[in-house]
């Protein structure tokens, strides 16, 4: 289960190099993300992912209502700033990046095997931003394109270590 070294380390990734999301399976899709938490609701650990709506992610993740996060030990910066300009659409981003693929153990996708922490999550909540509750600057600031964020609240259903 998550323990608080596991938080530790999750919300300093989330503040420095960031972390990586994977979902899917053929192949499996990959983003980058340092937006995030880690917290607890429903009675269970739960990470919250906010995907843009027009991402390979997001409609991924709508289908199968799975992804693992990956924390990296080393640094990965490279990868995770490259992961933001190419779409999975188009090229299997873990051949792209150099990244290699490992099986999760509980959902039905992947790992990225080259980082040190991998949490598994099924999506229990989904909660899409909307204008009309929105804070003006913010709006103005992150989505004057209207590409709003889903906000994935997904169980931790595993935690390991490489
Ligand atoms: C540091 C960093 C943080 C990012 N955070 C997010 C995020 O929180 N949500 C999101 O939808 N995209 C985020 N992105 C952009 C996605 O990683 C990027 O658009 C990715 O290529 C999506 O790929 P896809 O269309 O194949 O799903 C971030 C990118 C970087 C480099």
């Amino acid at each position: 289960m998550i323990t608080q070294k596991h938080i530790t380390i999750l919300e300093k990734a989330l503040h420095e190099q960031g972390l990586f999301v994977t979902c899917g399976k053929n192949p499996p899709n990959l983003m980058s993300t340092h937006w995030g938490s880690i917290g607890y609701f429903f009675n269970r650990w739960v990470f919250i992912l906010p995907v843009r709506q027009n991402k390979l992610s997001h409609e991924i993740i709508d289908q199968t209502g799975e992804f693992t996060v990956s924390v990296p030990y080393t640094d990965l910066r490279n990868a995770i700033m490259k992961a933001d300009i190419i779409s999975g659409r188009k090229v299997d981003k873990f051949i792209e990046l150099h990244l290699h693929p490992v099986k999760a153990k509980q959902v039905n996708s992947f790992v990225v095997g080259d980082c040190g922490l991998h949490l598994e999550c099924k999506v229990i909540y989904t909660s899409e931003i909307t204008r009309a509750v929105l804070n003006d600057a913010i709006f103005d600031e992150l989505y004057s394109k209207k590409d709003y964020h889903t906000m994935y609240f997904a169980e931790i259903i595993m935690v390991w270590e490489k």
